[in-house]
């Protein structure tokens, strides 16, 4: 495994023992509104804290992009790209669905990724031309070729709601095609569950980078396709996201494109 990578679980496994312990206790925590639906907590804050301090021992140099604290300038082309929480609202519930994701950027190409679930204990990694790994076991997405049968997971739009008649569109086309949809709550981890071949293929729009950035190399690591909604590479920029295996990649993009308008070109 590469010793890059080595660090970054180090820094997971810190910030998803402190993710757990105040699981535990979800009732004391503070709360601050950053905007419609979007919650930030203390533990958010913390966690973050814990991955920031670990990344910057080893790599001092290295630029920080992190939900929470925003960007930290770095003498090195290195980029992290970190959510150290991505699935608060779920976690605020009690509802074991959560994960913590981790990427590193060389000069704009992603070469490092975590995605880490502290509640089962399932550590996704991957390193660019090196494959993806569940717990140090090769994953692979799933080689479905229609979407009778398949499982896909999804996210509803739920910051800014402009786009939820577009969004329901697409939702519908699946929903009556597929053996279902899910909608976990972890953007990340979504990715994740795509590269382990655990859902056939997934969609969402207006993700952040740090909800999308990990996900897509343990996507493309595990065989998979992931693009913006007109497959094209712009899918940090826009956080418009389809990810599977590459037929279903396809036949996603051709059912999603019907329900797409000026502002969800990409
Ligand atoms: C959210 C989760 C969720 C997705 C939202 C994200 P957060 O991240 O990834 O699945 O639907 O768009 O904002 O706010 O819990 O880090
Ligand atoms: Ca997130
Ligand atoms: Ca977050």
């Amino acid at each position: 495994m590469h010793p890059t990578i080595n660090i970054a679980i180090r820094a997971a496994r810190s910030a998803g023992n402190l993710l757990l312990r105040y699981f535990d206790r979800i009732d004391t925590l503070t709360i601050d509104s950053k905007g419609k639906n979007d919650f930030v907590t203390e533990v958010d804050r913390a966690a973050e804290q814990v991955i920031v301090e670990v990344l910057r021992k080893t790599y001092p140099d290295h630029a920080i992009l992190a939900e929470e604290s925003g960007y930290q300038r770095g003498r090195s082309d290195y980029e992290w790209i970190i959510d150290p929480l991505d699935g608060t609202t779920n976690y605020l519930h009690g509802f074991p669905q959560f994960s913590i994701s981790i990427a590193l950027k060389h000069k704009g190409v992603l070469e490092q990724a975590l995605v880490y679930d502290p509640m089962r204990e399932e550590m996704f990694t991957a390193s660019r031309g090196e494959g993806a790994q569940l717990n140090d076991r090769r994953i692979r997405v799933t080689a479905r070729k229609g979407l009778e049968g398949a499982l896909l997971g999804t996210g509803f739009p739920y910051r800014e709601q402009a786009h939820l008649d577009a969004y329901l569109g697409m939702f519908k086309s699946f929903v009556s095609e597929t053996a279902g949809v899910r909608r976990p709550g972890s953007a990340a981890l979504d990715l994740a569950y795509v590269a382990a071949g655990r859902v056939d293929g997934f969609w969402e729009l207006g993700l952040a980078q740090w909800d999308i950035a990990a996900g897509a190399l343990l996507v493309k690591e595990a065989g998979g396709v992931i693009s913006d909604f007109s497959g094209g590479e712009r899918y940090l920029e826009s956080g418009n996201v389809i990810a599977g295996g590459v037929k279903m990649h396809n036949l996603m993009r051709r059912m999603i494109d019907p329900h797409l308008n000026e502002h969800l070109r990409f």
